[in-house]
């Protein structure tokens, strides 16, 4: 199999050059001007656009059993929808709860995403509780390629943690050399406050918000930060919504911490008056942390502009209507969780760097490059060189559409982000060099990705 694309505009974190790419099977093979392919070479024009490293999304949930349903998507409609907005590598939280075995847990996430992911894909481990089995099971799951951890600060009696458990895990992390990511809200003080907020008979989706104030989120990344301090294991906040919680990250950074921080494609363009709508239309934006104070979304786009924030990943999880209607009488039981798999590469390049300045060297790193290197995908994954893999995105800046649900690939019945104008999509999408969409259609193989086996601390070995 062998594939010429010819005539684009090659970007990457760090460089950019007119230059065709052939590719040989799964794998890039040369780079350079005016390239001649053999015969029965499939030949793609990409002139007049940019050819970018496929984008990875750092932070997905496709199988979720999560307050009392599960989210809406399955592997082989999830990676569609992925492909299709640019995304060719997406990794997946596995979340067995407190009560649910963890191998049992890895091998059920293990079993749904098996054959039937367009895309490739690979997974972070939640601890969930800690006991006598635990360091074997881990040691275990990192020696088969998953070789990143998921904690949770919040989510009390099902997915969250004791401070003891924290520590433990992140003293096993440091051991192993596995990085380990963090949802951080104290939830001792989110379950205070919702509890406060109900008895006052305030039950609606408005809120969700005023339940987990910022400071709660900064005081979970500040505890994340001192954990890792102490035990010396490198860390990584996910989906960081706000200023106090930025502040905590970065003064942890300036102290030495080895900590990353992520944030996600709702934070950076919805805000807290989506959730104040009225019925279920405020419930279909009730995530965590909370869709914030808009004021927050300028401190977000510099501090993304200026690599504070490393990367920007989407926390796919979609609920549909009637699943959040679950919370219709009572706030604290709207299903947690936005879709946006398939709009993270389309916003952020139109809303960052068309209409927001971003550089679109940074746009690249965030999206692909430094996912692929903070979890062991580099440079395999993450950037365009001879040898590595042929994810590569033809983007075409000259579309213009809008984003909804009458369209996307999501099972989910409504869009977070309906209405959203985009300038600019993939017209071909390939995956290890198979072409699978081509102009907002997926063209190609269904159960094509593969499960991507890291290795602990360092770059990923063929
Ligand atoms: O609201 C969210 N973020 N739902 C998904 C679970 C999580 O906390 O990431
Ligand atoms: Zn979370
Ligand atoms: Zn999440």
């Amino acid at each position: 199999m062998s594939l010429l694309i010819k005539g684009g505009e090659i970007v990457t974190a760090d460089s950019r050059a007119h230059a065709d790419i052939y590719v040989e099977n799964d794998t890039v093979s040369r780079i350079g001007p005016d390239l001649q392919a053999p015969p029965g070479t499939e030949v793609i024009d990409a002139t007049g656009k940019f050819v970018f490293p496929g984008f990875i999304d750092p932070h997905v949930h496709i199988h979720l059993p999560f307050m009392a349903t599960f989210a809406k998507d399955t592997h082989a409609n999830a990676s569609v929808a992925a492909l299709i907005g640019g995304t060719t590598t997406f990794i997946e939280m596995v979340c067995p709860s407190r009560k649910d075995d963890a191998l049992e847990g890895y091998s059920i996430w293990k079993q749904k995403a098996e054959g039937n992911s367009a895309c490739d894909y690979a997974f972070h481990m939640a601890v969930t509780r800690w006991d006598a089995n635990t360091p074997e099971q881990l040691t275990e799951i990192v020696s088969d390629g998953t070789a990143s951890f998921k904690i949770f600060l919040s989510y009390k009696n099902f997915f969250g943690v004791s401070d003891e458990e924290l520590f433990r895990t992140l003293t096993l992390a440091a051991e192993l050399g596995v990085i380990t990511t963090a949802h951080c809200e104290n939830a001792e003080l989110v379950g205070q406050l919702q509890q406060q907020l109900l008895a006052a008979g305030k039950t609606g989706p408005e809120w969700h918000e005023p339940s987990r104030p910022e400071a709660v989120e900064a005081e979970g990344t500040t505890r994340f930060a001192t954990f890792l301090d102490q035990t010396g294991a490198t860390g990584y906040v996910v989906h960081l919504s706000c200023g106090p919680a930025l502040r905590a990250a970065v003064e942890a950074k300036m102290r030495g911490v080895k900590l990353h921080v992520e944030s996600v494609l709702p934070h950076f363009l919805l805000d807290k008056t989506y959730a104040e709508r009225a019925g279920v239309e405020g419930m279909k934006h009730v995530m965590s942390p909370p869709l914030r104070d808009k004021r927050n979304q300028a401190l977000l786009w510099n501090a993304l502009r200026t690599g504070l924030i490393d990367t920007v990943g989407t926390d796919h999880c979609p609920f549909d209507t009637a699943q959040k209607l679950l919370g219709a009488d009572d706030f604290t039981q709207i299903p947690n969780g936005i879709p946006g798999i398939e709009d993270r590469v389309n916003l952020m390049y139109t809303y960052g760097v068309r209409r927001g300045g971003l550089d679109l060297h940074r746009f690249v790193d965030a999206l692909s490059t430094r996912p692929a290197k903070l979890f062991g995908l580099f440079p395999r994954k993450g950037t365009i060189a001879v040898g590595c893999d042929a994810d590569l995105v033809v983007y075409d800046t000259n579309y213009r559409g809008t984003i909804s649900a009458e369209t996307h690939h999501s099972l989910n019945d409504y869009s977070g982000f309906e209405g959203f104008a985009i300038e600019g999509r993939p017209s071909v999408v390939t995956v290890r060099g198979k072409v699978q969409v081509r102009d907002g259609q997926f063209v190609g193989e269904p159960g094509r990705g593969r499960l991507l086996r890291r290795e602990t601390q360092g770059d990923y070995k063929r």
